[in-house]
């Protein structure tokens, strides 16, 4: 791994998209107290919650998620191009990381700018990390789903730990700028998901917006919209000849993929790395 990821501060990062200088200055960047930033470990859908800021901060209305690339809207701190050196495209700014909280911007912990953490079941985030580990062009091969789930529990993949990054991001539960909410709850109630979001960010929608940013979200719209699907992009950096970014979008998918003794391996990695800690809508 070592020889194909490098390692900023003992976190496992690949080479074609972020570098050891484009993490440093994101630690370091200036926040503004009306940043929206997503904050997530991958595959745990932030780009759903993208999807769903760019409708809220338009009113609902749909012609910015039709016209303007998801990564354009909400783009990527960490990375080499990083946001915090680009031109706003909107007021106000959404941002996106995946950093862990002990790499994330400085600035922001003494800021009034707002974190929006997804989290998803970390079995699903790892059936969905395996499929898209093997369409994303600056990402290892992810060897058997046996292998790829051991070097998962270890924290052997980009970004390091599900479980360290879960739990360095929770700790700020209870603060006013920092909202914690899962893949899980959007999927059971996507409406009232869409009313938290908005009292979070002190927003108001009409019921007619609502429904909009509710329409417009949905997963077969987003699979329909090439400027939410990631089509736009060359298969050098996402094959979606050989799977889809947009996969399935549903909650426990690894039932379908574990097996048994994966399946029992996994639990007692994760009761063991959680213990103490509040149940989660997946629990
Ligand atoms: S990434 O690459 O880390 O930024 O990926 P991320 O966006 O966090 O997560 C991708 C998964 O989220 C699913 N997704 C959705 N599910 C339901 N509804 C909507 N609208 C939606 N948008 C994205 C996407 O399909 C990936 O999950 P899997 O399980 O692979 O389908």
């Amino acid at each position: 791994l070592s020889g194909e990821y490098f390692w900023y501060k003992g976190i496992p990062f690949p080479p074609a998209v972020y570098s050891p200088e484009s993490i440093s200055s994101t630690e370091n960047a200036e926040v503004r107290d009306d940043d929206i930033f997503v904050v997530t470990y991958p595959k745990s859908g932030t780009n759903w919650m993208i999807e769903i800021l760019s409708l809220i901060i338009k009113d609902g209305d749909p012609s910015w998620v039709r016209s303007v690339p998801i990564w354009q809207r909400a783009p990527w701190c960490e990375t080499v191009v990083g946001a915090f050196s680009l031109p706003d495209e909107s007021n106000p700014r959404l941002m996106s990381s995946h950093l862990p909280i002990q790499l994330f911007t400085k600035s922001f912990f003494t800021s009034k700018a707002k974190v929006i953490y997804m989290g998803r079941n970390p079995r699903d985030v790892v059936v969905s990390l395996y499929h898209y580990s093997k369409i994303a062009g600056q990402l290892k091969d992810p060897g058997t789903p046996d292998q790829f789930l051991q070097n998962f529990l270890k924290g052997e993949v980009q970004f390091g730990s599900w479980f360290d990054h879960i739990k360095g991001w929770i700790r700020m539960q209870g603060k006013d700028n920092f909202l914690f909410i899962t893949y899980e709850e959007l999927q059971k109630d996507l409406p009232g998901s869409v009313r938290r979001v908005c009292q979070f960010l002190g927003w108001q929608l009409s019921e007619e917006a609502l429904a909009s940013v509710v329409a417009h979200s949905a997963f077969e719209a987003m699979r329909a919209n090439p400027m939410s699907n990631f089509t736009l992009l060359p298969p050098s950096l996402l094959d979606q000849r050989r799977g889809a970014f947009l996969r399935k979008g549903v909650c426990g998918d690894w039932k379908n993929h574990f097996t048994v003794a994966q399946s029992q391996a996994f639990d007692r990695v994760y009761r063991e790395r959680m213990r103490g800690l509040p149940a989660f809508p997946w629990d």
